[in-house]
């Protein structure tokens, strides 16, 4: 402890006491410094939170944003690594936590998980990636939907025109949006943002490609008819964006759909935070409701970001290490954290009536349910919940390449996509 401090001790521990963790205050003082990918808005906000509860606690919280998406935080992690200097705490996700774990550079979180209890409070849809050999690496901070549609209110309103429920509904509506004078799709192109978008399109179309094509990598499922079908739609919905999505954010795009200059906004539940940070209202200004799917039922792509910790030498980071886990596993974070960021908690023991979370964060957990019981729950191509970097990479550049660039044919794109997994096998 610093020199400061009986007042400091008696607030951190009564801070700890407060957090129900049971943190002993040994010769090490808890520090940290956590890599991750939030460096801006709404993101930036949420995180920030964690940092001070892990002060109120009585840490020393240093974080590390890398702006942009994943990929530039999965590249500086691999040069960290590299370099010698692995992070303390670092934001990872999908199968990128087993490939960490089985270099053995990364450290076991089973004593923290046991005296926490994490087995019975985790939702078991997330266990095997924050298990992937049956051992604890990586604490779960929620769990977020990708395939959500956020709808403009005025639009929706002013034209008459029902949320979509399938894709030839939507193309109707955007047929009819666009005559109208307005745009359909509010959209900024990125890799990540154009294979999110993609996601809900193959999703929404045929389930069963989704799981070969984009959890297995399974090349014939990625050369398919049923995924040329579903580069038409997608090279049908650019046809739906305005010419202004190079550049444009995902936050600028959500704007625009909320203040009524787009009608539909594809994107996962971070945009929720976004959207209440600014100060738009559901059934005021949007509805958000699942994205389309042809196939009638409740459809839930999953995203989870959790953090996994590498090895440390310092006494200090390795102390700091188990008070992060265990604050980002407790229900007060679980709670902060979540209503902040537009997701649900990772654990299942949380009363979302209660503590701020919105009705698009309650549906998104009754979804959840609905999906899991009806077996259409799948993971996220585009936002690291399947297949490794390799080959995530691989496709978002063939998605992004087909949606800049016109002139490849849906058949052209399905058979890159197809070449461009296999070169990386
Ligand atoms: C992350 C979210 C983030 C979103 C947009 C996702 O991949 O899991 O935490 O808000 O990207 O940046």
């Amino acid at each position: 402890m610093k020199a400061t401090s009986k007042t400091q001790l008696r607030a951190t521990c009564a801070a700890i006491a407060a957090l129900g963790i049971g943190v002993s205050v040994a010769q090490a003082e808890p520090k940290t410094n956590m890599m991750h990918q939030w460096a801006q808005g709404s993101e930036a906000a949420a995180i920030a939170l964690l940092g001070e509860m892990y002060e109120a606690a009585g840490g020393i919280w240093e974080q590390t944003a890398i702006s942009g998406h994943t990929s530039n935080t999965l590249a500086k992690l691999r040069s960290d690594v590299v370099a010698g200097n692995a992070p303390a705490a670092v934001q990872l996700k999908g199968p990128e936590i087993a490939e960490w774990n089985a270099t053995g550079a990364t450290a076991n979180l089973d004593e923290t998980a046991a005296a926490q209890g994490w087995d019975d409070v985790v939702a078991p849809e997330l266990l095997t990636v924050m298990k992937p050999t049956g051992s604890w690496v990586a604490a779960p901070m929620n769990i977020h939907r990708v395939n959500w549609m956020y709808s403009s209110k005025a639009i929706l309103d002013d034209l008459g025109i029902d949320v979509p429920k399938t894709w030839a509904e939507f193309n109707a509506a955007c047929d009819k949006i666009q005559a109208a004078g307005k745009i359909c799709i509010a959209h900024g192109a990125a890799d990540w943002s154009d294979s999110t978008t993609f996601d809900s399109v193959v999703y929404g179309m045929d389930q069963e490609l989704y799981r070969k094509a984009f959890q297995e990598a399974d090349l014939d499922a990625l050369r398919s008819d049923g995924m040329v079908a579903a580069f038409a739609q997608l090279r049908k919905m650019v046809g739906y964006m305005d010419d202004g999505i190079n550049g444009r954010s995902w936050e600028q795009s959500m704007t625009m759909t909320m203040t009524g200059e787009a009608a539909f906004f594809l994107m996962g539940d971070w945009t929720v935070a976004s959207a209440n940070m600014a100060g738009f209202k559901e059934d005021v200004d949007y509805v958000c409701t699942q994205s389309p799917v042809d196939w009638g039922g409740n459809g839930f792509i999953l995203n989870s970001d959790s953090v996994v910790f590498f090895k440390q030498n310092d006494p200090d980071y390795v102390e700091g290490q188990k008070l992060l886990a265990e604050i980002i596993m407790s229900p007060e974070f679980q709670v902060t954290f979540n209503v902040a960021k537009g997701s649900i908690p990772a654990r299942t023991d949380v009363d979302l009536s209660e503590g701020g979370f919105t009705k698009c964060q309650q549906k998104g957990l009754e979804d959840l349910k609905a999906s899991v019981s009806e077996g259409t729950l799948v993971r996220s191509m585009a936002h690291n919940m399947t297949v490794l970097q390799k080959y995530r990479g691989a496709m978002m550049e063939v998605i992004t390449e087909f949606v800049a660039d016109d002139s490849i044919s849906p058949e052209e794109a399905a058979n890159q996509l197809a070449d461009a997994v296999e070169l990386q096998m």
